[in-house]
């Protein structure tokens, strides 16, 4: 190592994180900022005064990584004023564009994937001492969680990763190829890391994992999902009150979770969800879709009936509990029927929320080979009399 380059180790680095995409890519940009800050580097809130740059991004759809390649773009000027400048690509898009970045912007100077965010320390300091284009990619095909989403400095709330990947290969979904086959962690870290953060002075803590319904899969202990809440509940110092008291939910902690798939939400989660003091009774259980024809091209292994079957039971079961929802308009072969199914889902179902996304196909997925049959104009226009009648519904139910 040369003298500068060690005496360069010596000052604070200053480092600016941008996030894109869901909740795991926030945790994951806390978690990174941790790990920078250990190691001596200080978070700025401008690419301006930052000596790295880095993008944690996300692939769900297009419009998603064209906002990346539009920000990044942006930072061409500025890295002419100040070469030194590092840009790192971290995230969901850097697995899936991994042969076209460095191509499409070569003043990116690292890519990383999301198994292998714990890295970012080490290639920066790589990059520094001139390797040139780094690449840590493919993390995701290790079977096991790098020990990432330990000792962080949340405070008020935070995430939990109780998981991470997805096996369910829903047909368009490109998450399963960019963040590799469902792993759980063992419920003693997970229980652990919530212990820490409560003591830490945390009150609101969010459980994630894509389908966090089949959490315990793969594992030496015997546990389900219902297991692992129950354990959490019961650590009894989450709200400093014995278990079972009545006040544990009002002076305690909240667990929120995220996200259900209705193929595998049971009747045993609910009653948990009624019971349990410090669990939510919120549950964001994406439908995609009301027509049982675009459900099954879309691999999501239920059926409408099913679907509505599970709602009724939840509100029968968790009285004050809220509903929440995932659709998709425009999937190929969606004709004005199928929609016309998925607006009177919505009219039924009446949920507190929900998301309403216009189809965009992804490279890998099962999908991506459909013909993308409606067009652009078509998906805008049944993505807007969504939005409106969700928009009704959810502000009569405030
Ligand atoms: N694992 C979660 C989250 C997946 S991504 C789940 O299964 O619910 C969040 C939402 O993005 C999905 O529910 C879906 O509605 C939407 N989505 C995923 N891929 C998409 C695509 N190719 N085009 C449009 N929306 C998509
Ligand atoms: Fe994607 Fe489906 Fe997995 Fe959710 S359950 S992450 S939509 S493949
Ligand atoms: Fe999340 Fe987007 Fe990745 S939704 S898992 S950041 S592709």
């Amino acid at each position: 190592m040369s003298k500068e380059s060690k005496a360069y180790k010596n000052l604070p680095k200053k480092v600016y994180i941008r996030t894109f995409g869901c909740q795991m890519n926030e945790h994951d940009s806390a978690r990174l900022k941790d790990l920078l800050v250990e190691r001596g580097h200080v978070i700025c809130d401008s690419p301006e005064f930052a000596d790295t740059v880095i993008f944690n991004t996300c692939s769900v759809r297009k419009h998603a990584e064209d906002r990346v390649y539009g920000k990044v773009g942006t930072l061409a000027k500025l890295k002419l004023k100040k070469p030194g400048l590092m840009i790192g690509i971290i995230g969901c898009m850097a697995e899936a564009q991994r042969d076209v970045i460095f191509r499409k912007l070569p003043i990116v100077d690292f890519l990383c994937g999301p198994a292998d965010l714990d890295k970012v320390p080490d290639i920066i300091d790589k990059v520094h001492d001139g390797a040139g284009h780094i690449m840590y990619l493919g993390g995701y095909k290790s079977k096991i969680i790098p020990e990432f989403s330990k000792d962080r400095r949340d405070r008020g709330r935070a995430y939990v990763k109780i998981m991470e990947g997805c096996d369910n290969f829903c047909s368009y979904c490109i998450v399963p190829y960019v963040r590799g086959r469902e792993r759980s962690r063992p419920s003693k870290d997970i229980l652990e890391e919530i212990r820490k953060l409560v003591k830490s002075g945390v009150k609101e803590i969010t459980l994630l994992g894509q389908n966090v319904n089949s959490y315990g899969k793969g594992l030496k202990e015997k546990i389900n999902f219902v297991g692992l809440l129950i354990k959490i509940d019961n650590l009894a110092h989450l709200s400093g009150e014995p278990a079972g008291s009545p006040d544990r939910w009002a002076c305690g902690v909240k667990i929120n979770f995220l996200t259900s798939h209705p193929k595998d939400a049971s009747q045993e989660l609910f009653r948990a969800m009624r019971d349990l003091k410090s669990i939510s009774k919120d549950l964001h259980l994406p439908i995609q879709s009301g027509s049982d024809k675009m459900l099954k091209r879309m691999n999501r292994r239920y059926t409408v009936a099913k679907y509505k079957k599970l709602v009724k039971s939840f509100r029968g079961i968790v009285k004050n509990g809220s509903v929440t929802s995932d659709v998709i308009v425009g999937f190929p072969g969606e004709v004005e029927i199928d929609f016309n199914d998925t607006v009177n889902v919505i009219k039924e179902l009446r949920f507190n929320s929900a998301y309403i996304f216009k189809y965009s196909p992804r490279p890998l997925t099962k999908a991506s080979k459909f013909k993308d049959d409606v067009s652009l104009q078509e998906k805008e226009r049944r993505h807007k009399v969504l939005l409106n009648i969700q928009k009704e519904i959810s502000s009569n139910k405030r």
